[in-house]
């Protein structure tokens, strides 16, 4: 049986990483892979009802934290390690990277606290903490990224925030990378697109 592979995608706001996610669930499937195409927050019936929330009622930022974790939980508990322990290859449109920088370095939040709720939400019951097997960090100078979003859809709360936020959540991107760098991947997001696809393309060949 083939080994469950756990591929996250992170990036500010308007870094264009949505139009990658498809490419890579379908490389995997032409290579005759089980896929599972999901995103965070979301990915099952309460998480997408607890994003919908997130995204649209304001709420003070533990209330924030505390709901991107609950979606999670039940996002890992309901597919996630199902996907994983059947070989699948699991395809996830952010994940707790998004949390640390957008809640930790955009809001402020504290990182021992955050680090601590990872803890408890991703442990598996061998101890060990699941995170992705790859993360392909989307980056994009946060003006460029604001100019996309602007000719883009009616914001939600996050996409509404002002562009030093953005600064803030790439550059918690940028610490969470130099923590982990085996676990990264960077992908020059202010390409063309098919110059982005061919990057993402030549990471997964290489990585995995
Ligand atoms: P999306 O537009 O890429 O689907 O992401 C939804 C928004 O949620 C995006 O603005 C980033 C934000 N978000 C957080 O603030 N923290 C998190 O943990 C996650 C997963 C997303």
């Amino acid at each position: 049986m083939n080994r469950g592979i756990f591929i996250s995608f992170e990036g500010i706001d308007g870094a264009g990483k949505s139009s990658h996610v498809q490419a890579v669930a379908d490389a995997f499937a032409q290579a005759q892979r089980q896929v599972v195409l999901t995103r965070e927050p979301g990915g099952t019936p309460l998480a997408e009802k607890l994003r919908d929330m997130v995204l649209h009622d304001s709420m003070d930022p533990l209330s924030e934290v505390l709901l991107m974790f609950a979606a999670r939980r039940d996002h890992l508990q309901q597919v996630i390690e199902p996907a994983l322990a059947r070989g699948d290859v699991v395809v996830c449109d952010r994940f707790t990277d998004a949390t640390f920088a957008y809640q930790g370095a955009g809001r402020g939040f504290d990182l021992k606290v955050l680090s601590q709720l990872e803890q408890w939400v991703q442990a598996l019951p061998s101890g060990v903490l699941r995170q992705p097997d790859l993360t392909l960090w989307f980056a994009l100078d946060p003006a460029i990224a604001a100019e996309r979003l602007s000719k883009a859809r009616v914001p939600d709360r996050f996409e509404a925030q002002p562009a030093a936020f953005f600064a803030q959540v790439h550059q918690g991107y940028t610490d969470r990378l130099q923590a982990d760098p085996q676990r990264f991947a960077r992908i020059d997001a202010s390409a063309v697109l098919d110059a982005v696809r061919s990057q993402v393309m030549h990471v997964l060949q290489e990585r995995l």
